[in-house]
């Protein structure tokens, strides 16, 4: 084995074309799923305080957005409904006519091959904000379960073309999945948030999709961020359940978690680049602490290369924009 001075690392790094010839991993547009956050009325156009360039979208601006967002090639979207009122139960969210399913068909109608991808959770439709209807403080599995899929399968019926439950209720995809395919829809894959940490970066989401719960946390559901072993008996339930894609969430600061996700099952692996670390990055970007596009770029090349095989990201419209400004 040779070794210095005969073993030189850099003479692979002297000039951009050798670089370019041994990069290992490279971003591109199929890697990418834009969120959107839709709203009821019409000719709104919300941005949202603490994600700049990221907005609220009545539907007709929303399908407007979809096509461009298919001109660019960016493969699928990913919604998320605020509806008109919230209850206890969260009817909005399997409502035939709600803000979801009024969207999805708005966006198939008006698009050819964007991927209308559809978060199923309560959270943006329950009046106290939790992900699961209540009995006093505590979010019922089984009851909620069933809520969840109703809303799935009224997404289904909409047209959406996956299905991705957020919710991290225990045996959710199994029953997302049998209801599916009971109603015909065998072919509609599931995108599971199969690991699913309560985090402090989702802050800027709940402004955007006004789901703050309104006391307590999501502990009780979502992941305690210490934890990695039990990732991996989340994703394995998952996969046993009939998740044909897992994902992975925040996506920055659990890189490990992707890499140990992917390398364990070798599953189709989504990650998702949430809220605050697209607010981070903006924020440091607009006071020239950091070069924005630069790091936009670091940060999901990294999240690729420990194994996402795509990525949920409000970047994803830029992202499109500077690869075919640097091809
Ligand atoms: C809803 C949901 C959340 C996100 C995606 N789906 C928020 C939450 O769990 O509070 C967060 C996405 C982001 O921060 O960008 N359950
Ligand atoms: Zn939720």
């Amino acid at each position: 084995m040779a070794t210095y001075p005969t073993k030189r690392l850099r003479r692979l790094r002297y000039n951009p074309t050798v670089r370019d010839l041994v990069r290992e991993t490279v971003l591109t547009k199929n890697d990418l799923i834009y969120p959107l956050f839709a709203v009821t009325g019409q000719k709104i156009k919300n941005e949202i305080k603490s994600m700049p360039g990221v907005f609220q979208m009545s539907i007709d601006v929303l399908v407007e957005e979809c096509k461009e967002v298919e001109k660019l090639g960016i493969p699928a979207v990913i919604l998320f409904g605020i509806p008109d009122h919230k209850d206890e139960v969260g009817s909005g969210a399997y409502d035939p006519n709600g803000i979801i399913q009024q969207a999805v068909r708005a966006i198939k109608k008006a698009t050819k091959k964007l991927l209308v991808i559809t978060d199923v959770c309560l959270c943006e439709y329950t009046s106290h904000g939790h992900c699961g209807v209540l009995h006093g403080e505590k979010i019922l599995n089984d009851e909620t379960v069933d809520l969840l899929v109703r809303e799935s399968i009224s997404h289904a019926e909409a047209g959406a073309d996956i299905i991705a439950p957020s919710d991290m209720m225990d045996g959710r995809i199994g029953a997302i999945r049998k209801a599916l395919d009971e109603k015909g829809f065998t072919e509609i894959p599931v995108m599971s948030y199969a690991v699913k940490y309560a985090s402090g970066y989702y802050g800027p989401f709940r402004d955007a999709a006004e789901s703050t719960p309104a006391f307590g946390d999501r502990r009780s559901h979502q992941m305690d961020v210490a934890n990695s072993n039990e990732a991996l008996r989340e994703a394995e339930s998952d996969i046993e359940e009939g998740a044909d894609i897992i994902m992975v969430k925040p996506a920055g600061a659990y890189l490990d978690i992707i890499w140990r996700v992917k390398e364990k099952f070798r599953m189709p692996t989504a990650a998702y680049q949430v809220s605050g670390e697209y607010a981070m990055i903006k924020a440091a970007g607009r006071n020239n602490w950091i070069d924005e596009e630069r790091v936009m770029i670091e940060s999901l090349t990294a999240i690729k290369r420990a194994g996402a095989d795509m990525i949920l990201t409000y970047f994803a419209k830029d992202v499109a924009k500077y690869l075919d400004k640097n091809r």
